[in-house]
């Protein structure tokens, strides 16, 4: 089959028209039974959705529809078909109307939501507050932050107290984003009062709620729920001008902060003083807002599901604990930059826990302009779901896939004749809209990680009730049953 389509629609000069070839037409993907009217949209909604898509990638297989309201949404696993996708952004595909529209309702913009040129420009400013060199900066800040967290820990042990773990973890990594994006500390790990801590909470709570809504009543009537968010929108955003006119003070008194900057917003500010930039300080504002979405519960939550996984596996736990006690010889915490380089081990333990538990289970596209995905012809406005774990619950790729098995990822210990599985999976997204906070959450989970390995020993909490997948617009574990008991590390110089 093929189709003649107009050039401009995908970018090329208007004279020349493009022929799409094609095996087969949206109608002819297979599809789960739905209902009259509403088709599968009842089977789209709440916190457990997510599941569902895994269940029909394992009925209908790597590329399926789905039938909501009379509109047709193709699902996607296989790798190379979403790679191919992913890399055709931002002009091939937007990101889908629909969680752009509850973003905006919620007043939350920056890169995330931003198409074309205006994407290219926001893009470029996320990218420099959020550079190797900015993470190195703030580094020193991450250290001491993960260092007042093992000293509570320390204490509320000795003192026979029970460890929060989901909740202290929340707390980390907001100190840490906040920290970096917004050049604050709000101290979330050691007091709960922080208002903007409360604000950034609301928020969070409702875009939630919202993107796993089946009915969007808000759009007709206004719980106190959603006058609340909107009123921590209001008072975020003043803050966040608020942090931005005193850092720039500060940076006017210290010259070498623009040099040097320490944190992202320094970071922002400096690239915003090239006239040539065009940033804008409603830029900074929405990307410092945004970062902290994306940053808080992205890292926490692969945290805890890693601990979760480590505690149920001993020998996996034994290894990585080799290999820290190894690294960090007799320090209680990595605190040389150098050392975010020799963790293998623990950056295998991080891409097994993705495989199992993506955080960010799918991203949500629309196609700009009829086009060929794989053999399909998928018409133009189209809606794509990517299911970012990709083909890692395929059995082909990864032997005995609901296994926890770090050693896949890492050259040396695979087993004979396996190919090297990382692009199998993208748990950070791909093409130019890869993850910008992919580097700050890898280095913070392996500074923390590490600490508690070299400080704690991980046991199966059976009190706790169990750790169930909870859509909350990233996947969190609904409970880290997990407890730490205090470790005499060994000296740390074998492995
Ligand atoms: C384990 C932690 C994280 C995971 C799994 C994760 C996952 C993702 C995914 C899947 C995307 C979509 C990429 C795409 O469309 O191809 C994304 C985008 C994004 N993430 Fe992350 N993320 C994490 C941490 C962070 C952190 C720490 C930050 C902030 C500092 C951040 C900021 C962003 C931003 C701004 C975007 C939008 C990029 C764009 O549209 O160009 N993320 N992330």
């Amino acid at each position: 089959m093929n189709e003649t389509i107009a050039a401009d629609e995908v970018g090329l000069a208007p004279e020349a028209p493009v022929e799409l070839r094609y095996g087969r037409r949206i109608e002819d993907l297979p599809s789960p039974k739905g209902q009259p009217f509403v088709g599968n949209a009842l089977q789209l909604s709440g916190r457990q959705m997510h599941q569902k898509f895994t269940a029909w990638v394992r009925e209908f297989g790597p590329m399926f529809r789905l039938q909501v309201f009379g509109h047709t949404i193709v699902i996607l696993s296989d790798s190379a078909t979403a790679h191919g996708v992913m890399r055709e952004r931002p002009d091939g595909f937007r990101r889908n109307g629909g969680l752009k529209t509850i973003m905006n309702e919620l007043n939350i913009g920056g890169v995330f939501t931003a198409e074309g040129a205006e994407w290219r420009k926001q893009r470029k400013l996320v990218m420099s507050g959020l550079n190797a060199e900015v993470i190195r900066n703030f580094f020193p800040r991450m250290v001491t932050l993960t260092e007042h967290m093992m000293e509570r820990w320390n204490k509320a042990l000795d003192e026979g107290r029970a460890i929060d773990l989901r909740r202290d973890l929340k707390a980390m990594a907001l100190d840490t984003i906040v920290g970096i994006a917004m050049g604050h500390d709000i101290d979330a790990v050691n007091q709960d009062g922080d208002p903007l801590q409360r604000d950034i909470d609301n928020m969070f709570q409702r875009l939630g709620h919202r993107t796993t809504a089946s009915f969007p009543y808000w759009r007709y009537f206004k719980l106190p729920v959603d006058r609340a968010a909107e009123r921590s929108f209001t008072d975020i955003d003043r803050r966040v001008a608020e942090f931005i006119r005193n850092t720039r003070e500060r940076m006017e008194q210290q010259r070498d902060l623009q040099k040097k900057p320490a944190n992202m917003l320094e970071a922002m500010i400096t690239a915003s003083e090239d006239p040539e930039s065009g940033f804008t300080d409603e830029e900074l504002v929405a990307n410092a807002i945004l970062s902290v979405i994306g940053g808080e519960d992205t890292t926490a939550n692969s945290i805890g599901w890693m601990l979760c996984q480590l505690s149920q596996n001993p020998a996996a736990a034994a290894a990585l604990t080799a290999e820290v006690d190894y690294v960090l010889r007799d320090a209680p915490l990595p605190r040389e930059w150098e050392q975010m380089k020799v963790f293998p081990y623990l950056e295998a333990a991080h891409s097994e826990t993705q495989r199992l538990k993506a955080v960010a289970p799918y991203l949500g596209l629309t196609a700009n302009a009829d086009c060929v995905v794989a053999d399909t012809f998928i018409p133009k406005n189209t809606a794509i779901i990517v299911a970012t774990a990709g083909e890692g619950g395929d059995e082909a790729h990864f032997p005995a896939p609901e296994q926890f098995k770090p050693e896949r990822w890492i050259d040396e210990l695979r087993e004979a004749g396996q190919e090297d599985p990382s692009r199998k999976l993208f748990p950070f997204g791909g093409g130019a809209r890869l993850c910008p906070g992919r580097f700050l959450a890898l280095t913070e989970i392996k500074v923390v990680v590490a600490m508690i390995m070299r400080n704690f020993e991980l046991e199966p909490d059976p009190k706790a009730p169990p750790a169930k997948e909870l859509l909350n617009f990233f996947m969190a574990p609904s409970s880290v049953p997990v407890r730490l008991k205090k470790r005499v590390p060994s000296a740390g110089n074998s492995r």
